[in-house]
Protein backbone atom coordinates (compact mmCIF):
# COMPACT_ATOMS: atom_id res chain seq x y z
CA UNK A 1 0.00 0.00 0.00
CA UNK A 2 1.28 3.41 -0.93
CA UNK A 3 0.50 6.27 1.32
CA UNK A 4 1.64 9.94 0.34
CA UNK A 5 2.04 12.98 2.33
CA UNK A 6 -0.63 15.10 0.83
CA UNK A 7 -2.57 14.68 -2.66
CA UNK A 8 -3.14 17.79 -4.50
CA UNK A 9 -4.52 16.34 -7.44
CA UNK A 10 -7.52 14.74 -5.51
CA UNK A 11 -7.88 18.20 -3.81
CA UNK A 12 -8.03 19.73 -7.88
CA UNK A 13 -10.61 17.26 -9.08
CA UNK A 14 -12.99 17.49 -5.86
CA UNK A 15 -13.27 21.28 -6.69
CA UNK A 16 -12.70 21.07 -10.46
CA UNK A 17 -16.51 21.94 -11.46
CA UNK A 18 -16.68 25.03 -9.89
CA UNK A 19 -13.01 26.07 -10.29
CA UNK A 20 -12.70 26.11 -14.12
CA UNK A 21 -15.01 28.07 -14.97
CA UNK A 22 -13.89 30.71 -12.55
CA UNK A 23 -10.27 30.92 -14.13
CA UNK A 24 -11.62 30.99 -17.47
CA UNK A 25 -13.61 33.69 -16.38
CA UNK A 26 -11.06 35.74 -14.81
CA UNK A 27 -8.94 34.88 -17.90
CA UNK A 28 -11.57 36.23 -20.07
CA UNK A 29 -12.78 39.36 -18.13
CA UNK A 30 -8.56 40.49 -17.05
CA UNK A 31 -9.84 41.26 -13.28
CA UNK A 32 -6.43 39.95 -12.29
CA UNK A 33 -5.53 41.59 -9.01
CA UNK A 34 -7.44 42.75 -6.17
CA UNK A 35 -10.89 41.84 -7.53
CA UNK A 36 -13.79 39.74 -6.65
CA UNK A 37 -12.91 36.37 -5.66
CA UNK A 38 -9.88 38.50 -3.23
CA UNK A 39 -12.86 40.05 -1.89
CA UNK A 40 -15.33 36.57 -1.11
CA UNK A 41 -12.49 35.21 0.41
CA UNK A 42 -11.47 37.99 2.69
CA UNK A 43 -15.18 38.43 4.05
CA UNK A 44 -16.04 34.62 4.04
CA UNK A 45 -12.55 34.26 6.17
CA UNK A 46 -12.93 37.22 8.22
CA UNK A 47 -16.80 35.79 8.65
CA UNK A 48 -15.37 32.01 9.68
CA UNK A 49 -13.18 33.99 11.97
CA UNK A 50 -15.36 35.95 13.56
CA UNK A 51 -12.78 39.13 12.88
CA UNK A 52 -13.59 42.53 11.28
CA UNK A 53 -10.88 42.79 9.14
CA UNK A 54 -9.23 40.20 6.49
CA UNK A 55 -6.72 40.88 4.09
CA UNK A 56 -5.43 39.14 1.11
CA UNK A 57 -1.92 39.00 0.86
CA UNK A 58 1.06 37.15 -1.27
CA UNK A 59 2.32 34.56 1.00
CA UNK A 60 2.33 33.97 4.94
CA UNK A 61 5.43 35.53 4.82
CA UNK A 62 4.46 38.83 4.17
CA UNK A 63 1.23 38.72 6.15
CA UNK A 64 3.89 38.68 9.15
CA UNK A 65 6.14 41.17 7.66
CA UNK A 66 3.45 43.59 6.72
CA UNK A 67 1.07 43.12 10.02
CA UNK A 68 4.60 43.65 12.27
CA UNK A 69 4.63 46.64 10.30
CA UNK A 70 1.66 47.62 10.50
CA UNK A 71 1.77 47.11 14.40
CA UNK A 72 4.94 49.29 14.60
CA UNK A 73 7.35 46.72 15.06
CA UNK A 74 10.79 48.23 14.27
CA UNK A 75 14.23 48.64 15.10
CA UNK A 76 15.62 47.58 18.45
CA UNK A 77 12.30 45.79 19.27
CA UNK A 78 11.96 42.63 21.27
CA UNK A 79 9.57 40.20 20.18
CA UNK A 80 9.18 36.51 21.98
CA UNK A 81 8.96 33.50 19.92
CA UNK A 82 10.44 30.20 19.28
CA UNK A 83 12.80 28.59 17.51
CA UNK A 84 10.87 25.96 16.42
CA UNK A 85 9.23 26.88 13.89
CA UNK A 86 9.31 27.93 10.02
CA UNK A 87 12.12 30.45 9.46
CA UNK A 88 9.81 33.06 7.76
CA UNK A 89 8.72 33.23 11.74
CA UNK A 90 11.94 34.79 12.90
CA UNK A 91 13.30 36.00 9.66
CA UNK A 92 10.24 38.27 9.44
CA UNK A 93 11.30 39.66 13.11
CA UNK A 94 14.68 39.96 11.90
CA UNK A 95 13.66 42.05 8.16
CA UNK A 96 12.19 44.77 9.92
CA UNK A 97 15.14 45.12 12.03
CA UNK A 98 13.45 43.57 15.47
CA UNK A 99 14.84 40.98 17.52
CA UNK A 100 14.05 37.83 18.02
CA UNK A 101 14.05 36.45 21.46
CA UNK A 102 13.56 32.71 21.67
CA UNK A 103 11.78 30.61 24.36
CA UNK A 104 11.66 26.79 24.70
CA UNK A 105 8.87 24.85 24.30
CA UNK A 106 6.54 22.56 25.80
CA UNK A 107 7.57 18.92 24.88
CA UNK A 108 4.16 17.41 23.83
CA UNK A 109 2.40 20.72 22.18
CA UNK A 110 5.66 21.35 20.42
CA UNK A 111 4.31 25.12 21.02
CA UNK A 112 6.29 28.25 22.84
CA UNK A 113 6.31 27.10 26.91
CA UNK A 114 4.22 29.97 28.47
CA UNK A 115 6.17 29.49 32.14
CA UNK A 116 9.36 30.50 30.48
CA UNK A 117 8.27 33.54 28.47
CA UNK A 118 8.32 36.02 31.79
CA UNK A 119 11.62 35.20 32.39
CA UNK A 120 12.76 35.89 28.62
CA UNK A 121 11.09 39.95 29.24
CA UNK A 122 13.42 43.31 29.53
CA UNK A 123 12.37 46.80 28.88
CA UNK A 124 12.76 46.70 24.92
CA UNK A 125 10.12 43.91 24.46
CA UNK A 126 7.57 44.75 22.89
CA UNK A 127 5.21 41.73 21.29
CA UNK A 128 4.83 37.96 21.83
CA UNK A 129 4.64 36.40 18.63
CA UNK A 130 3.65 32.68 19.66
CA UNK A 131 3.25 29.75 16.33
CA UNK A 132 0.10 28.10 16.34
CA UNK A 133 2.17 25.34 15.41
CA UNK A 134 1.22 22.05 13.27
CA UNK A 135 -2.80 23.06 13.59
CA UNK A 136 -3.48 23.87 16.88
CA UNK A 137 -3.39 27.45 18.54
CA UNK A 138 -0.72 27.81 21.81
CA UNK A 139 -1.42 28.42 25.11
CA UNK A 140 -3.71 31.28 24.09
CA UNK A 141 -5.11 32.05 27.59
CA UNK A 142 -1.38 31.75 29.77
CA UNK A 143 0.25 33.77 26.51
CA UNK A 144 -2.95 36.61 27.02
CA UNK A 145 -2.81 37.33 30.85
CA UNK A 146 1.30 37.68 30.24
CA UNK A 147 1.00 39.67 27.53
CA UNK A 148 -1.74 41.83 29.35
CA UNK A 149 0.57 42.35 32.37
CA UNK A 150 3.28 43.22 31.03
CA UNK A 151 1.35 45.62 28.45
CA UNK A 152 2.90 43.49 25.21
CA UNK A 153 1.20 43.28 21.82
CA UNK A 154 0.28 39.33 20.73
CA UNK A 155 1.08 38.68 16.81
CA UNK A 156 -0.20 35.46 15.95
CA UNK A 157 1.74 33.24 13.46
CA UNK A 158 -1.30 31.63 12.36
CA UNK A 159 0.19 30.25 9.18
CA UNK A 160 -0.38 26.76 10.01
CA UNK A 161 -4.06 27.23 11.87
CA UNK A 162 -6.76 28.16 9.67
CA UNK A 163 -10.04 27.76 11.66
CA UNK A 164 -8.02 26.93 14.77
CA UNK A 165 -10.00 28.18 17.56
CA UNK A 166 -10.15 28.38 21.60
CA UNK A 167 -13.28 27.46 22.96
CA UNK A 168 -14.61 29.28 19.65
CA UNK A 169 -12.58 32.09 19.98
CA UNK A 170 -10.50 32.17 16.49
CA UNK A 171 -7.13 32.82 15.55
CA UNK A 172 -7.11 36.49 14.93
CA UNK A 173 -9.13 37.38 17.91
CA UNK A 174 -6.30 36.26 20.47
CA UNK A 175 -3.73 39.17 19.53
CA UNK A 176 -4.01 42.47 17.42
CA UNK A 177 -3.22 40.75 14.29
CA UNK A 178 -2.83 36.94 12.75
CA UNK A 179 -0.96 35.97 9.76
CA UNK A 180 -2.03 32.96 7.96
CA UNK A 181 -0.63 30.81 4.97
CA UNK A 182 -2.06 30.17 2.06
CA UNK A 183 1.16 27.69 0.74
CA UNK A 184 0.09 24.57 -1.39
CA UNK A 185 -0.04 22.33 1.27
CA UNK A 186 -1.49 24.05 3.90
CA UNK A 187 -4.47 22.66 5.19
CA UNK A 188 -6.83 25.25 2.53
CA UNK A 189 -3.65 25.67 -0.14
CA UNK A 190 -3.33 28.22 -3.31
CA UNK A 191 -1.97 26.67 -6.36
CA UNK A 192 0.84 28.48 -5.49
CA UNK A 193 1.59 31.33 -2.61
CA UNK A 194 -0.93 33.16 -0.99
CA UNK A 195 -1.79 34.86 2.56
CA UNK A 196 -3.59 36.84 4.86
CA UNK A 197 -3.80 38.98 7.37
CA UNK A 198 -6.49 39.30 10.28
CA UNK A 199 -7.14 41.64 12.48
CA UNK A 200 -9.70 43.77 14.60
CA UNK A 201 -7.80 46.48 14.79
CA UNK A 202 -9.30 49.18 11.69
CA UNK A 203 -5.86 50.85 11.95
CA UNK A 204 -3.77 47.65 11.04
CA UNK A 205 -6.62 47.04 8.20
CA UNK A 206 -5.91 50.38 6.74
CA UNK A 207 -1.90 50.12 6.80
CA UNK A 208 -1.72 46.41 5.91
CA UNK A 209 -4.14 47.58 3.41
CA UNK A 210 -1.65 49.94 2.18
CA UNK A 211 1.58 48.45 2.58
CA UNK A 212 0.71 45.18 0.48
CA UNK A 213 1.00 48.04 -2.51
CA UNK A 214 4.11 49.91 -1.33
CA UNK A 215 2.49 52.04 1.25
CA UNK A 216 -0.02 53.91 -1.56
CA UNK A 217 -2.21 55.93 0.74
CA UNK A 218 -5.70 57.13 -0.02
CA UNK A 219 -4.94 58.26 -3.47
CA UNK A 220 -2.83 56.72 -5.93
CA UNK A 221 0.79 57.31 -6.60
CA UNK A 222 0.97 59.13 -3.38
CA UNK A 223 3.13 57.03 -0.65
CA UNK A 224 2.54 57.10 3.21
CA UNK A 225 5.19 54.78 3.94
CA UNK A 226 7.61 51.81 2.52
CA UNK A 227 5.59 49.01 1.54
CA UNK A 228 5.79 45.91 -0.88
CA UNK A 229 4.50 44.49 -4.02
CA UNK A 230 2.22 41.82 -2.01
CA UNK A 231 -1.29 41.40 -3.72
CA UNK A 232 -3.04 38.02 -4.36
CA UNK A 233 -3.59 37.50 -7.53
CA UNK A 234 -7.53 36.54 -8.54
CA UNK A 235 -6.53 33.19 -9.65
CA UNK A 236 -5.17 32.24 -6.24
CA UNK A 237 -8.05 33.77 -4.46
CA UNK A 238 -10.37 32.11 -6.96
CA UNK A 239 -8.62 28.74 -5.78
CA UNK A 240 -8.68 29.13 -2.27
CA UNK A 241 -12.75 30.27 -2.58
CA UNK A 242 -13.67 27.28 -4.17
CA UNK A 243 -11.84 24.92 -1.81
CA UNK A 244 -12.67 26.63 0.85
CA UNK A 245 -16.34 25.39 0.11
CA UNK A 246 -14.51 22.00 1.51
CA UNK A 247 -13.09 23.02 3.80
CA UNK A 248 -14.65 22.00 7.09
CA UNK A 249 -15.27 18.52 5.40
CA UNK A 250 -11.57 17.89 4.84
CA UNK A 251 -10.51 19.15 8.49
CA UNK A 252 -13.05 16.32 9.28
CA UNK A 253 -10.99 13.35 7.66
CA UNK A 254 -7.67 14.71 9.47
CA UNK A 255 -9.28 15.19 12.74
CA UNK A 256 -10.41 11.34 12.32
CA UNK A 257 -7.41 9.99 11.10
CA UNK A 258 -5.53 12.38 14.09
CA UNK A 259 -7.82 10.56 16.35
CA UNK A 260 -7.62 7.11 15.31
CA UNK A 261 -3.75 7.20 15.42
CA UNK A 262 -3.94 8.87 18.89
CA UNK A 263 -5.89 5.63 20.06
CA UNK A 264 -4.01 3.03 17.34
CA UNK A 265 -0.60 4.50 19.01
CA UNK A 266 -1.60 5.08 23.04
CA UNK A 267 0.76 2.28 23.63
CA UNK A 268 3.66 2.79 21.10
CA UNK A 269 6.93 3.39 22.61
CA UNK A 270 6.94 7.20 21.47
CA UNK A 271 5.52 10.54 22.43
CA UNK A 272 2.34 11.71 20.32
CA UNK A 273 1.49 15.36 19.82
CA UNK A 274 -0.77 16.64 23.05
CA UNK A 275 -3.80 18.98 22.26
CA UNK A 276 -4.03 21.67 25.08
CA UNK A 277 -7.86 21.16 26.45
CA UNK A 278 -10.36 23.62 25.02
CA UNK A 279 -8.54 23.86 21.69
CA UNK A 280 -9.90 22.41 18.03
CA UNK A 281 -6.49 21.08 16.27
CA UNK A 282 -7.14 20.91 12.75
CA UNK A 283 -4.15 18.71 12.66
CA UNK A 284 -2.04 20.58 9.58
CA UNK A 285 0.80 18.12 10.59
CA UNK A 286 0.40 14.86 13.38
CA UNK A 287 3.88 14.73 14.85
CA UNK A 288 5.51 12.03 17.00
CA UNK A 289 8.22 12.03 18.59
CA UNK A 290 10.90 8.53 18.78
CA UNK A 291 14.50 8.10 19.57
CA UNK A 292 14.73 6.03 15.93
CA UNK A 293 13.22 9.07 14.36
CA UNK A 294 15.52 8.19 11.52
CA UNK A 295 15.50 4.42 11.06
CA UNK A 296 11.77 4.25 11.21
CA UNK A 297 11.44 7.00 8.56
CA UNK A 298 14.12 4.60 6.61
CA UNK A 299 11.16 1.64 7.42
CA UNK A 300 7.96 3.76 6.64
CA UNK A 301 9.85 4.47 3.35
CA UNK A 302 10.40 0.94 2.83
CA UNK A 303 6.67 0.34 3.17
CA UNK A 304 5.88 2.87 0.80
CA UNK A 305 5.02 5.41 3.68
CA UNK A 306 5.44 9.07 3.23
CA UNK A 307 6.55 10.92 5.95
CA UNK A 308 8.33 14.09 6.83
CA UNK A 309 10.37 16.17 9.51
CA UNK A 310 9.58 19.84 10.55
CA UNK A 311 11.88 20.86 11.26
CA UNK A 312 15.15 18.95 11.43
CA UNK A 313 17.45 22.10 13.05
CA UNK A 314 15.98 24.64 15.28
CA UNK A 315 16.34 28.37 14.21
CA UNK A 316 18.83 29.42 16.51
CA UNK A 317 20.97 27.41 15.34
CA UNK A 318 21.21 28.39 11.87
CA UNK A 319 23.88 30.76 10.87
CA UNK A 320 22.14 33.80 10.01
CA UNK A 321 19.99 33.72 13.35
CA UNK A 322 22.83 32.45 15.58
CA UNK A 323 23.62 35.89 16.96
CA UNK A 324 19.90 36.32 18.64
CA UNK A 325 20.02 33.25 20.61
CA UNK A 326 22.64 31.51 22.46
CA UNK A 327 23.55 28.47 20.80
CA UNK A 328 23.42 24.95 20.89
CA UNK A 329 21.80 23.76 24.11
CA UNK A 330 20.06 27.06 25.37
CA UNK A 331 16.34 25.57 24.33
CA UNK A 332 17.53 21.93 25.63
CA UNK A 333 13.69 20.38 24.36
CA UNK A 334 13.60 22.88 21.03
CA UNK A 335 16.69 20.79 20.24
CA UNK A 336 15.44 17.42 21.84
CA UNK A 337 12.00 17.80 19.69
CA UNK A 338 14.00 18.21 16.13
CA UNK A 339 15.96 15.25 17.07
CA UNK A 340 12.59 13.67 17.18
CA UNK A 341 10.05 14.94 15.67
CA UNK A 342 8.69 12.98 12.68
CA UNK A 343 5.74 13.91 11.17
CA UNK A 344 3.04 11.24 9.56
CA UNK A 345 0.31 11.24 6.52
CA UNK A 346 -2.60 13.18 7.45
CA UNK A 347 -4.46 14.51 5.03
CA UNK A 348 -8.11 14.89 3.40
CA UNK A 349 -7.74 12.19 0.89
CA UNK A 350 -6.34 9.39 3.15
CA UNK A 351 -8.40 6.55 3.86
CA UNK A 352 -9.18 4.84 7.48
CA UNK A 353 -6.82 1.71 5.60
CA UNK A 354 -4.20 3.85 5.61
CA UNK A 355 -4.51 5.35 8.53
CA UNK A 356 -4.27 1.74 9.90
CA UNK A 357 -1.30 0.09 7.59
CA UNK A 358 0.74 3.68 8.99
CA UNK A 359 -0.67 3.01 12.55
CA UNK A 360 0.40 -0.94 12.52
CA UNK A 361 3.61 -0.38 10.43
CA UNK A 362 4.84 2.15 13.26
CA UNK A 363 3.62 0.02 16.61
CA UNK A 364 5.84 -3.15 15.29
CA UNK A 365 8.89 -0.84 14.42
CA UNK A 366 8.83 0.94 18.08
CA UNK A 367 7.37 -1.51 19.87
CA UNK A 368 5.33 -0.93 23.22
CA UNK A 369 5.79 1.54 25.58
CA UNK A 370 8.07 0.00 29.00
CA UNK A 371 5.90 -0.18 31.89
CA UNK A 372 2.79 -0.64 29.08
CA UNK A 373 -0.01 -3.29 30.26
CA UNK A 374 -2.05 -3.27 27.01
C1 LIG B 1 4.82 28.67 11.08
C2 LIG B 1 4.92 29.32 9.73
N1 LIG B 1 5.09 30.65 9.65
C3 LIG B 1 5.15 31.29 8.47
C4 LIG B 1 5.04 30.60 7.28
C5 LIG B 1 5.21 31.35 5.99
O1 LIG B 1 4.16 31.16 5.10
P1 LIG B 1 4.43 31.16 3.50
O2 LIG B 1 5.17 29.93 3.16
O3 LIG B 1 3.04 31.22 2.95
O4 LIG B 1 5.20 32.40 3.19
C6 LIG B 1 4.84 29.22 7.31
C7 LIG B 1 4.71 28.48 6.04
O5 LIG B 1 5.10 27.42 5.81
C8 LIG B 1 4.78 28.56 8.57
O6 LIG B 1 4.61 27.24 8.63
Amino acid sequence: MNVQFIDLKTQYEEVRDILDPAIAEILSTGAYVLGKWNKQLEDEIAARHGVKHAICVNSGTDALRIMMQAADIGPGDEVITTAFTFVATVETIAQLGAVPVFVDIDRETMCIDPSKIEAAITPKTKAIMPVHLFGQLVDVKAIQAIAEKHNLLVLEDSAQVIDGHHEGVYTGNWGIAAGISFYVTKNLGAAGDGGMILTNDPEIDRRSRSIRIHGMGRERYYYDELGYTSRLAEIQAAVLACKLTKLDEWNAVRLDVANYYLEAMANADLILPRTYPGNNNVWHQFTIQTTQRDELMNHLKENGIASAIFYPVPIHMHEPYAHYGNGKGSLPITEIVSEQCLSLPVHQHMTMEQAEFVAKTICAFVGEKQGSHA
